[in-house]
């Protein structure tokens, strides 16, 4: 059966007038295999993993199926951290990122002695979308005063213009930090988190105006009724959701750390504002406990308004047995950007060592 390819609206912020317009990208979304394809493939890619002395390491929104095969075949589930972080400290030659574009190039950026694939190369993100490095370098060049903090979702000239990198479960500490050092800082590209960033630290920060097309459609009216109609239920929230979502939760953090809060509750019962691929994960680790999507329908909801990254959902079995055969998806990242790049990605993984963050579940809750 053929692929659906969905179009996707979001949006590019103009960073000369620090407003918004609509682009438009595409992801293409593999069909489910039938029961007995499922089995041949996983039983395929298993060996193919082994004979290629390749590591897969996935992220908790793809399919169920590949966050299982990644755990089974000594890889990883996590969040983008900690993907970097094991990829980057096993010995495998391969690397297979289940994920998006920005984990593959960050993979890559660390290890590029390594193969790096990738089951789609074109599974993009909003906020690298959003956040073109021409335009981010010139917002730069108009603050040289500004201690230049990138998210993780973005490419790879757009790190290398940055003095740090950071992801949702370091964020916190690291701009804790710059600002002891009484450093003014420059954000980008997500919006939500940079305003929740500055919020809770109270540091000067100038923001990127983008977002995630999953978050931003969280609905804060619609989530006040559900926990209304459960009130005995935790709200657990991605800080690339919009202020006033995270002004109803209970806990707000990286994908890891909303995991741990689920298992570490007391709470029978949670509404969980983040990709549903998440559920996946929760439900295996807590059995007992019910999960509760957070609402996107509502004013301004639209048809890619379904809890699930469409980039994300580009991860299937097929076209990872299919890279692990051919060879094909490989990422490729500009030899003379890496140098560049790999300073602000290993500026984080140091401070996370020093000050002593595991090395699974570096979180703000
Ligand atoms: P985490 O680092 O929390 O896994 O977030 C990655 C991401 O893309 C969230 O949308
Ligand atoms: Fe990017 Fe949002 Fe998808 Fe995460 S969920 S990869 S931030 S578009």
């Amino acid at each position: 059966m053929a692929e659906t390819i969905l179009s996707i609206a979001y949006e590019h912020p103009d960073s000369a007038q620090r407003s918004c317009s609509l682009a438009h990208a595409w992801a293409r979304r593999p069909h489910e295999p039938e029961a007995g394809e499922k089995v041949r493939l996983i039983a395929r890619i298993k060996q193919l993993l082994k004979e290629q002395d390749a590591l897969l390491v996935a992220h908790y929104y793809v399919h169920a199926d590949l966050q299982d095969l990644a755990e089974q075949t000594g890889g990883i589930v996590s969040d983008s951290l900690d993907m970097a972080n094991f990829g980057h400290r096993h010995s495998a030659t391969t690397i297979v990122v289940a994920g998006v574009r920005f984990m593959g190039e960050t993979a890559k950026i660390l290890n590029p002695e390594k193969r790096v694939l990738m089951p789609d190369i074109d599974a993009e993100c909003s906020l690298d979308l959003g956040c073109p490095a021409d335009e981010f370098a010139a917002f730069c060049d108009a603050h040289p005063d500004r201690t230049v903090v990138v998210y993780a979702n973005t490419s790879a000239a757009v790190k290398a213009r940055a003095d740090w990198m950071v992801t949702s479960s370091i964020a916190l500490p690291v701009v804790k930090h710059l600002k002891e050092q009484g450093r003014k800082i420059l954000w980008a590209p997500d919006r939500h988190l940079g305003d929740y960033v500055r919020e809770q630290t109270g540091a000067d920060m100038l923001l990127w105006q983008g977002s995630c097309i999953v978050h931003d459609e969280y609905k804060a009216r619609e989530l006040a009724e559900l926990k209304a109609r459960h009130p005995e239920a935790r709200v657990l929230v991605h800080p690339e959701s919009p202020r006033a979502v995270i002004q109803l939760a209970d806990a707000v953090g990286s994908t890891t750390q909303l995991i741990k809060a689920a298992q570490s509750s007391t709470a029978k019962e949670f509404i969980v504002a983040t990709d549903n691929g998440i559920l996946h994960k929760m439900r295996t680790l807590c059995p007992d406990k019910v999960f509760l999507e957070a609402p996107t329908a509502g004013v301004g909801a639209n048809c890619t308004s379904c809890s699930h990254c469409p980039w994300m959902a580009m991860n299937g079995l097929r076209n990872l047995a299919e890279v692990l055969e051919t060879g094909k998806n490989e990422i490729h990242v500009d030899p003379a950007i890496i140098p560049r790049a790999v300073l602000p990605i290993q500026r984080m993984l140091d401070f996370a060592k020093q000050i002593n963050l595991p090395a699974r579940g570096i979180g703000n809750v």
